[in-house]
């Protein structure tokens, strides 16, 4: 039954159990996502959910099935899902431990700071997000040995070989997928001198049935090898050659070098609930934490999810967050992130001092915090709830679409084009209208800063929620609204999955939100505070779980996509 059917079959029953007394009730009947007794697995993909709730009902925990489900999406959402790119892993066990793994690509060793800027001084188009220049060292191959290393228990071997078979024997498209493919055919024919055949049609359609046997093979050699089979060898060899061809950079010596590397999860509270979200080099967890500091003062429950007012609210928060974000974040490991300083309560409080209810706050006028620093348009999210309650909250992407549109000749793979995540001059805007300076500069090594924001929340000692989403700069706004409304507003996952979303990311001046965020009356309060407006729909794709009361799963998937919650 899928997702749709099995939505309606709830509201069939909660109509039907409610009796008479619900038929004078005004309120709408709480809309729920799938529901499990036992396990969950929520991502962009049915086939991609399939595989890891088949590893939970063999008996594997939470991580095993994430990394099944990682493999299974570089095969059925080449857009996003990956091995040729990186994410981030958050995991909270079910004894309350915490981890956070960080498997973000990394610049190669001869990448340098103006590496992508021209004669005339300005960055040259197109340099960072097309082609092979574009792409970091991947890093989603050594992140999944590294995460079982910890935390597996079923063998590499058993996570591996469901997306070696869908790769070999071949799927069919969803209509999505195939309007996605067809839009790229022009890009990667432009960006590939060996064409990736496999993926050539003039038109994709609904239905064909598409094979990735070079992406099998890769898999293969993963399965037989482990991290050599993709940073050693023929795979390493294939890559080598692919730069060679294309003037990239990506060496021998660099697949080799890279390191996933294990770092403390950002832990913040909100209403007494504790949020575990992801550490720099990502910046999703620490906005996220400033994000609900700067809210919680206030009532956004009286003031209901999408008015006028808890809008305002959340967008100030949000613009302060963002200034703040541009300066100060970066590789922990390159770069002094002062994070003590940025989630310090009076510093928090201090950044709301000229917070007006009734009026916009223009961006002009706020910079970020000024520290004494002591001396010293794809990704892709999927949660993982087991039955023993292990909670596993993965962000993973190429960057954009297709990543580079660099498909590896004889490997299968797409690469990313995360460069573009560094700030490649400060002060001038990334393809998510970000700007950087310093803190995110490139630097032979380092990996660029992100706004990937997997997070976990705990209530009372227990698994409440996981939480995530796609979206460049918006999934760290995503989050915290998709948080607010199931804290603050008590809407079920699905509800807050599906609901409309606004992003004020400082600069460019403006609230960004999706067509059923606001009714017109809101619009208009919000011009009339000074606020600019933009209708931008389609981004992000929240796909997330809630533990209900009684202990059972609910699976919000987004409706925006192909995205789907399978339980068990
Ligand atoms: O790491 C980041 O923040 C970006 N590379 C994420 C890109 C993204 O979410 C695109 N998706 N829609």
């Amino acid at each position: 039954m899928n997702r749709l059917n099995i939505c309606f079959v709830l509201l069939l029953l909660i109509a039907f159990s409610c009796g008479p007394q619900s038929e004078q009730s005004t309120e709408k009947p709480q809309e729920r996502g799938v529901i499990a007794e036992n396990g969950m697995v929520v991502s962009a993909h049915p086939l991609a959910s399939q595989v890891g709730v088949d590893v939970l009902k063999k008996g594997g925990n939470a991580v095993d099935a994430a990394i099944a489900v990682q493999f299974a999406l570089a095969v059925v959402y080449p857009t996003a899902g990956n091995i040729g790119g990186g994410g981030f892993m958050v995991i909270r066990n079910n004894d309350g431990s915490t981890d956070a793994l960080d498997f973000r690509e990394m610049a190669a060793s001869a990448a340098s700071r103006d590496m992508y800027i021209g004669g005339d001084s300005i960055p040259v188009e197109g340099l960072s997000t097309r082609g092979h220049l574009a792409a970091g060292v991947p890093g989603s191959v050594d992140g999944m040995f590294v995460a079982h290393e910890r935390y597996g228990s079923l063998a590499m071997e058993e996570l591996i070989q469901p997306s070696i078979d869908i790769a070999a024997n071949g799927f069919l498209l969803t209509a999505r997928e195939a309007r996605m493919l067809t839009g790229q055919q022009e890009n990667f024919e432009k960006y590939n001198s060996v064409l990736p055949e496999f993926l050539m049609k003039e038109k994709w359609n609904e239905g064909d049935s598409i094979y990735y046997k070079d992406l099998a093979g890769t898999l293969e050699r993963v399965r037989d090898n482990g991290r050599a089979g993709f940073y050693e060898g023929e795979t390493a060899d294939l890559i080598v050659a692919e730069m060679q061809r294309g003037n990239g950079i990506i060496t021998h010596e660099d697949l080799i070098n890279y390191k996933s590397v294990w770092r403390e999860p950002i832990i913040t509270q909100y209403r007494g609930h504790k949020i575990i979200s992801m550490s720099p080099p990502s910046s999703g967890g620490i906005a996220l934490a400033q994000l609900l500091k700067l809210v919680e003062p206030f009532d956004l429950g009286s003031m209901g999810p999408n008015t006028a007012q808890s809008a305002h609210l959340m967008a100030e928060a949000e613009r302060r967050v963002f200034a703040d974000r541009a300066t100060h974040l970066g590789d922990p490991d390159y770069y002094q992130v002062p994070v003590s300083n940025l989630l310090d309560e009076e510093y928090l409080k201090s950044r709301f001092e000229n917070y007006n209810p009734e009026r916009a706050t223009n961006s002009d006028e706020i910079l970020a915090g000024d520290f004494t620093i002591a001396e010293s348009m794809e990704t892709t999210h999927f949660s993982v709830v087991d039955a023993q309650g292990n909670a596993v909250s993965v962000t993973t992407t190429l960057n954009g679409g297709y990543g580079s549109k660099v498909v590896v000749a004889g490997a299968g793979f797409i690469l990313n084009n995360e460069m573009d995540d560094f700030s490649i001059k400060p002060g001038f805007p990334n393809m998510y209208g970000l700007v950087g300076g310093e803190a995110n500069a490139i630097e032979a090594g380092k990996r660029m800063l992100s706004s990937m924001t997997p997070t976990i929340v705990e209530k009372d000692g227990k698994l409440l929620m996981v939480v995530g989403t796609p979206g460049g700069s918006t999934i760290i706004t995503s989050v915290f609204q998709a948080i607010v409304n199931v804290i603050d507003h008590g809407l079920t996952m699905q509800e807050a999955v599906s609901a409309g979303r606004f992003h004020n990311q400082w600069r460019p001046d403006m609230i960004m939100y999706h067509e059923n965020a606001f009714d017109s009356a809101t619009i208009q309060r919000l011009q009339d505070m000074g606020h600019n407006l933009r209708e931008r729909n389609g981004y992000g794709k929240l796909d997330c779980i809630l533990v209900l009361e009684d202990g059972r799963l609910e699976g919000g998937a987004d409706p925006r996509g192909d995205d789907a919650a399978v339980g068990y």
